[in-house]
């Protein structure tokens, strides 16, 4: 009886596989040939977005994801500026993603499928409902929370989330989508699905600007509709339940064009745990909710519901500091143990903070590309390759971005009076690092004779190299002044 089912699947499988390498990855190179080609590097760059949409209230930046770098990683980055009132529309995105709060504050919300609204309108606002709609019933949603600078937050794939400046200075967030992940069946062309407006493309260099690749849409210029506007209005009004006016407005076929960051009008209201007292400043139910988070912790990961999985975390607080050395600076790292939606995810993350002259002990990952985006001061940089030549050898400066692929070797010292501040991403949930330099170097684990005869250095030499540095990561210069 059970036999035409088991033949089902398959072909089932079988079906959909054709059906996904013709229609998604027709005009990409194929996988394995991008991992083969494009790791072959002479040369790697720190650098400013490459592409850039100026929105209504707000821009997104991103980084060119045809670059040799990031093509090796596969991997895409973004970053995105919220003037204050600004809204970046509900979106999701086709592979897991990491934001991280470069500067400002705002409120966000993930939406996560089938979970209850927690928010009531009896629990936070003064307005009545007919107040608000005209419309007989208590509003609900879905969880807002705050976000302020040092935040981390976890999205997976295809769950919708939109983030919101109220605070008075423009809100910075910096992302990384990991599209080469295993969670992303389509192609490694990062996409954004909207909800509404009319979202410019953000991935891929308009006409006319030196591109490099043609863009992968088709469509008047350069502006798109969102996932609502393909549908048929009156069957999608069916389907909502609502008259064909309010479905065109969902479509957005409006006289005027929208793009992803629009300026709220008049009162924007939602219901939200009680205000941050001031900036930088961390509500008694941001604590509260980082103690849940803290708590959630012990969990496995597969015993949490998908509802009350923690997303966000506090990881730019100096107090948590993971790594810390008094003269030389500090690292906090996030992993799956921190967050287990990061072991689903497969993604980690650290940031750090190195004082002037301090050096961040020269090292490897194992198995994850390294994404460092600068937040203050600079750095000189260098990255070596497997046949010992430094790929990136370059100042890096506040604003820019550069990739360390997995096993190149890369040595950082912080050259900036305000010192070297940085969000770093990985590709892997607990990415374990080898350092050269330091008492848990690599050299500590040789035997005296292997390092004297592969240096052809003495004993005596080659203790010293095993011992004479005491810290672990942050170095502080021996020869600072
Ligand atoms: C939408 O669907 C309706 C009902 O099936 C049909 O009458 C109408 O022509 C369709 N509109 C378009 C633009 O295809």
């Amino acid at each position: 009886m059970a036999k035409p089912v088991d033949f089902a699947i398959p072909l089932c499988l079988v079906l959909l596989n054709v059906l996904f390498q013709h229609g998604c990855s027709a005009d990409q190179p194929q996988f394995e040939s991008i991992k083969q080609n494009h790791c072959q590097m002479d040369q790697l760059h720190a650098r400013e977005p490459d592409i850039q949409i100026e929105c209504e209230a707000g821009r997104i930046e991103s980084w060119d994801h045809y670059q040799n770098d990031f093509q090796c990683a596969g991997v895409a980055s973004q970053r995105v500026t919220i003037e204050p009132n600004g809204l970046h529309l509900p979106s999701y995105t086709h592979s897991p993603q990491l934001m991280y709060i470069v500067k400002g504050w705002g409120v966000m919300m993930t939406a996560l499928p089938g979970c209850p609204e927690t928010f009531e309108l009896s629990q936070g606002s003064q307005q009545t409902p007919q107040e608000r709609h005209g419309f007989d019933e208590l509003e609900r949603h879905q969880k807002v929370r705050f976000i302020g600078e040092g935040d981390i937050i976890a999205i997976p794939p295809g769950i919708v989330h939109w983030m919101h400046n109220n605070g008075n200075s423009p809100l910075v967030a910096v992302s990384l989508l990991d599209i080469g992940n295993d969670l992303n069946q389509l192609d490694r062309n990062p996409r954004r699905f909207y909800l509404a407006g009319n979202p410019e493309d953000e991935f891929n260099q308009q006409e006319g600007e030196g591109i490099s690749q043609p863009r992968r849409h088709s469509g008047q210029g350069s502006i798109n509709n969102n996932i609502f506007a393909g549908f048929n209005t009156s069957i999608l009004a069916d389907a909502l339940n609502v008259d064909i006016e309010t479905i065109m407005r969902v479509q957005g076929q409006n006289e005027q064009t929208r793009s992803q960051i629009v300026r709220v009008e008049g009162r924007f209201g939602f219901l939200h745990p009680p205000i941050r007292s001031s900036h930088g400043q961390r509500s008694q139910q941001e604590q509260l909710d980082e103690q849940q988070g803290q708590q959630e912790r012990h969990d496995n990961g597969l015993g949490e519901t998908l509802c009350n999985i923690a997303l966000k975390e506090y990881l730019g607080d100096p107090k948590r500091a993971d790594i810390y050395t008094p003269q030389a600076g500090r690292i906090n790292t996030l992993n799956s143990n921190d967050m287990p939606i990061l072991k689903h995810m497969s993604l980690s993350a650290e940031t750090g903070f190195l004082y002037n002259n301090a050096i961040y002990s020269p090292h490897w990952n194992h198995i994850a590309h390294e994404i460092f985006y600068v937040i203050r001061g600079s750095a000189r940089v260098q990255v070596v390759n497997d046949i010992g030549e430094a790929i990136l050898d370059d100042e890096v400066r506040k604003g820019q971005l550069f990739i360390v692929p997995q096993n190149h070797a890369v040595l950082q010292k912080a050259v900036d009076s305000e010192g070297f501040e940085y969000i770093a991403f990985k590709t892997q949930d607990k990415a374990v690092i080898n350092t050269m330099a330091g008492r848990t170097s690599v050299l500590r684990a040789l035997p005296d004779d292997v390092l004297a005869n592969a240096y052809q250095i003495s004993q005596e030499e080659a203790r010293m190299l095993k011992y004479s540095r005491q810290e672990t990561v942050v170095l502080s210069s021996s020869r600072s002044s």
